[in-house]
């Protein structure tokens, strides 16, 4: 143990640091870790910082945990992804905080597509998806709006049908989904709208490497919520049968 610790101590000059410095104790939620992407991402940190991590089973004994506290860092599974430092003046633990909101730390997560599909999304926008969307506002307007925004790629009513791209789902499809709110909501943090999508005063500007493909779609969130009321007005699509508007 003592030559450990010692080593330990020389190999780290010429700063002293504790011997627990190097290794971060990292709480997540089992959806997170079912989702592998901390399997993902976790190597890749540590291959650069040497900074090791321990997953232990509750926040109580983490140095950081993941989970619906905290500083927002990235969205996917139909939630935004918090992390909360649990034990302060801990290099190893701020080391891993900091990367995860580096534009490396973000480019590890979205970059992380098992089958094809990256199911969580950028920080830039998440970091701000706590804004609440109420669903009171004017639905009429939200027609508009999504008429207007959104026919290029889906079908927004039975008259834009025919605008839809078809692989598109179609709104009254989205709208069935029992968790249509939340994807609405968040629809400019889920792929593919975050490249052209800007939400004003909320969502961060494109990077610069990185401009919007296709035109770029912007609105504001008094837009957004009309747009919500309008789905939340509209007839649900029949998943049972094929694809139909009323
Ligand atoms: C350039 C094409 C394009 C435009 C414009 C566009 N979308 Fe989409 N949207 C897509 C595609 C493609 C998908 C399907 C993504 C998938 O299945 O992974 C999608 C999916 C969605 C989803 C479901 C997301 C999810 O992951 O569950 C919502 C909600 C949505 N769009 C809302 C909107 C709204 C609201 C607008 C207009 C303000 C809009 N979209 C404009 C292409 C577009």
């Amino acid at each position: 143990m003592m030559w450990r610790v010692l080593m330990i101590v020389l190999l780290s000059l010429p700063v002293s640091v504790r011997a627990d410095d190097k290794l971060v104790r990292l709480h997540a939620p089992d959806a997170l870790i079912e989702s592998g992407l901390l399997k993902h991402i976790l190597p890749r940190f540590s291959l650069k910082t040497q900074v090791r991590i321990e997953q232990v089973a509750t926040p109580d004994s983490a140095d950081l945990a993941l989970g619906s506290d905290g500083r927002a860092i990235f969205a996917g599974l139909g939630q935004t992804w918090h992390m909360e430092i649990r034990s302060g003046d801990h290099p190893g633990t701020e080391r891993l905080a900091d990367w995860l909101l580096s534009d490396i730390g973000q480019r590890t997560i979205t970059s992380f597509a098992p089958r094809g599909e990256a199911p969580f999304g950028p920080s830039g926008a998440v970091q701000q998806e706590t804004v609440e969307i109420s669903i009171d506002g004017d639905a009429e307007a939200g027609h508009r709006v999504s008429v207007e925004k959104c026919t290029r790629c889906h079908a927004v009513d039975a008259a834009t049908t025919g605008w839809g791209i078809g692989s598109t789902p179609s709104f009254s499809v989205l709208r069935a989904l029992p968790d249509w709110e939340a994807r609405f909501a968040a629809f400019y943090v889920l792929n593919p709208h975050p490249a052209f999508t800007q939400i004003t005063d909320l969502t961060p500007p494109f990077p610069i490497n990185r401009p919007s493909p296709i035109s770029p779609i912007e609105l504001d969130l008094d837009e957004l919520e009309a747009l919500m009321a309008y789905v939340a007005a509209m007839t649900a699509a029949d998943l049972g049968k094929p694809l139909e508007h009323q």
